[in-house]
């Protein structure tokens, strides 16, 4: 019996010059500021059949990381970032099927403006919109707004489900079939089919109907990483597609029970509900020759240590260059009310090593705990036997150094092979991103 399928995102760093003064990264420090790199990129995931591309973003210059912005503006750690949401119809003008889901920050935006901009990327890209819905990570974003500091980290996730009532309130506002555009009748759009949504909530409210009309998709598609239990509680209610970073098969395996189960007990269908799992393998022409590739990431995570934490400062709101980088973080009792679950995991999957050795190993993410190290084969092997253990939905490509080169070893190298074991898709069988996403 041949495999189901599994489905393939790609996780598309929020900045052109992430991998400035890297090898591979081409003419990024002149191009940075130009579409091109994202627009190759998208292209080429979709000649390899992604179901979606997933702008990171958050809207910030990072400071958090020895109290100043000195490590973040040196080394383009997220900076400059472009806005995603002006970049998406960019590259939704360059493709046809892909998904293009911009990632927006709730306390950035309003519903309404969320709704009337998500919903017109999808107009415009035919059907193909999604939302990356976060709720922020740090006091330092929501200062750039106006506000002191952020909410509770549960609130946020409340707020969050408020939010999405909303928006999705107002993609209802105008029933299917409500433009008619008859010349027979002279009519337009059916005035009946169209309704205020008079919403008032506890933190938002707008009147509606929503101006720019109905989207393609009646609905964009919701993306999410609720890795906290209140967060994956939220994604459940909502999302149709949930993005995890898990180092280990049991992890995942876990995630996705508990995010599927989660869905089924808010009385939803778990199989609307696709889990992506975060992988950064690395490949070569051969095994032997992946594994001195894997020498050079561990190399490179070792020097880039300080680039690393910087990072992980800037989601958690702790300043690591507090800490001693060649000693262990040890018992220290470390919290935040930002991204929670990213803390947890890098304390608890470090216990014993120096800081400046954890930063390395979160270097290329998971993918060393998972083994993802080999030729096209061994690593194409390698991810059918985990989604087959896991049971889905797929994975989300992601690398810390974006470049033509990252990409194309995935697209024209790996995805063949993945193909050619009947393990992903070798067309797209709808012209809709949700119905793409909804095929197996
Ligand atoms: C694959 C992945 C991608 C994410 N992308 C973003 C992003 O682009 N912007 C952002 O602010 N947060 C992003 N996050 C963080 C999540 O939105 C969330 O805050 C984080 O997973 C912590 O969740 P928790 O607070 O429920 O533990 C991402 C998380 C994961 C795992």
């Amino acid at each position: 019996m041949s495999p189901t399928p599994f489905h393939l995102g790609w996780f598309l760093a929020g900045s052109n010059a992430q991998a400035w003064g890297r090898p591979w990264s081409g003419a990024v420090g002149r191009d940075w500021a130009k579409p091109d790199l994202y627009v190759d990129a998208v292209r080429a995931l979709e000649r390899a059949c992604f179901d979606y591309v997933l702008l990171e973003d958050n809207v910030f210059v990072g400071d958090t990381y020895g109290g100043s912005m000195d490590v973040y503006l040196r080394n383009a750690v997220q900076v400059p970032r472009m806005e995603p949401l002006m970049l998406a119809p960019l590259l939704a003008s360059a493709t046809s099927r892909i998904g293009i889901v911009p990632t927006i920050s709730t306390f950035a935006y309003h519903p309404y403006l969320v709704a009337r901009t998500v919903g017109t990327l999808d107009q415009l890209s035919g059907g193909r919109a999604g939302w990356n819905m976060v709720t922020g990570s740090s006091d330092r974003a929501v200062q750039n707004y106006g506000m002191a500091a952020m909410e509770p980290h549960d609130t946020r996730y409340e707020m969050a489900s408020e939010f999405c009532d909303l928006v999705n309130a107002l993609w209802d506002s105008w029933e299917p079939g409500a433009v008619v555009a008859d010349p027979e009748s002279g009519v337009f759009v059916d005035p009946e089919k169209v309704r205020p949504v008079d919403f008032h909530g506890k933190w938002y409210a707008s009147r509606g109907p929503l101006n720019s009309g109905p989207l393609p998709q009646g609905r964009a598609v919701l993306a999410q990483a609720g890795s906290s239990p209140r967060g994956r509680a939220f994604a459940a209610g909502y999302a149709d597609t949930v993005v995890g970073a898990e180092g280990t098969v049991e992890g995942m395996k876990r995630f996705r029970y508990d995010v599927r189960a989660r869905r089924a007990a808010a009385g939803g269908d778990p199989d609307t509900v696709k889990v992506l799992f975060v992988v950064t393998p690395v490949l070569g022409e051969s095994d032997a020759e992946a594994e001195v590739r894997e020498a050079q990431r561990a190399a490179t995570g070792l020097a880039l240590a300080e680039q690393t934490l910087a990072v992980t400062a800037k989601t958690t709101g702790i300043d690591f260059a507090d800490f001693p980088l060649d000693e262990p973080l040890g018992e220290r009792e470390l919290t935040t009310n930002g991204s929670q679950d990213t803390l947890r995991t890098f304390v608890e999957r470090n216990r014993g090593r120096t800081l400046r050795e954890a930063a390395a190993l979160s270097y290329g993410g998971t993918s060393r705990s998972l083994g993802l190290v080999g030729g096209l084969e061994t690593v194409a092997g390698q991810l059918g036997d985990i989604m087959a253990e896991v049971g889905g939905d797929g994975f989300l490509f992601a690398s810390p150094d974006l470049h033509r080169r990252t990409i194309a070893e995935i697209t024209d190298g790996l995805v063949p092979v993945l193909q050619r074991r009947g393990l992903v898709r070798t067309g797209y069988s709808a012209t809709g991103f949700r119905d793409n996403l909804l095929e197996f």
